[in-house]
């Protein structure tokens, strides 16, 4: 018999997802409809992404995945690269408090090693400080690239095996072990803003059965109302994962 992919139970049609990851696109535009510098979109982005994780919390959502920094964004220039992880200092020093209060748990994923030593201690107390919190898990990708988080699960897996000799065939449960999100369910719902509809490198494992959502808003505008939207389409979505429409038709299948 063919190998089963290793995805996670099909959930109920009518469901809220229970994990939606996000590429925050269009800061920049945003900006610059208002005559205003980049950075601007960027700051009006991260009061967007409070936004999000409140309304995610109201509904339900339990994961929210952003990608926050892709490996690629170091090509822009110095001054906003520099303010982007003034964000993210400023989100850790400043949001934590809050977010620990609400019961956000805060991780983050990606190659912390190119980040300031200052950021990775910031990144490491607030995963220390916020590990037990239950209500929803916000993980932040931050020099985050798909590509990077399958090599470094592949040499993670084959380092676990005694000498690296590892004598058998590797199975998606053993690659899955050592992803940066091996331990949470694959997203049900990607949101993408901005316009552009392409994956960019992010979750690309994670992605392979996920209901895909383009929109055309900017990030620094995409408020509850827009998150309904997104979420009204998931819900209109059939999730067949290879079975056909009548399969999924019978409760059980
Ligand atoms: C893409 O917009 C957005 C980014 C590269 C960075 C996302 C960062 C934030 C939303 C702010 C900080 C986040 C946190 C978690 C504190 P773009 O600049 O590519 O927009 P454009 O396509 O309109 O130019």
């Amino acid at each position: 018999m063919a190998r089963l992919s290793s995805t996670q139970q099909i959930p109920p049609r009518r469901d809220m997802p229970r994990h939606v990851a996000v590429i925050m696109d269009g800061n920049g535009r945003w900006a610059r409809q208002r005559f205003l510098p980049r950075i601007a979109g960027h700051q009006r982005g991260s009061e967007a992404v409070r936004v999000f994780v409140e309304a995610a919390m109201q509904r339900g959502i339990a994961q929210v995945t952003l990608f926050a920094f892709s490996s690629e964004n170091w090509r822009r220039p110095a001054d906003e690269v520099s303010l982007l992880m003034s964000l993210f200092v400023h989100m850790l020093e400043k949001e934590v408090d809050r977010l620990h209060e609400v019961g956000v748990q805060l991780r983050v994923i990606g190659d912390r090693t190119a980040l300031s030593a200052s950021l990775q201690e910031l990144i490491e107390a607030a995963e220390q400080k916020t590990r037990g919190n239950l209500r929803l898990t916000l993980t932040l990708a931050v020099n985050y690239g798909g590509r990077w988080d399958l090599l470094q699960a592949v040499n993670a897996c084959i380092d676990s095996f005694p000498d690296r000799r590892i004598g058998r065939e590797l199975t998606e449960g053993d690659i899955m072990a050592h992803l940066s999100l091996g331990d949470i369910p694959e997203p049900d719902l990607f949101i993408r803003t901005g316009g552009e509809q392409r994956i960019s490198n992010f979750l690309l494992w994670q992605l392979a059965y996920t209901e895909l959502y383009f929109t055309a808003t900017l990030w620094p505008d995409f408020d509850g109302e827009a998150l309904d939207r997104a979420i009204e389409s998931y819900q209109t979505r059939e999730r067949r994962f290879g079975r056909t429409s009548e399969q999924c038709s019978v409760p059980g299948s």
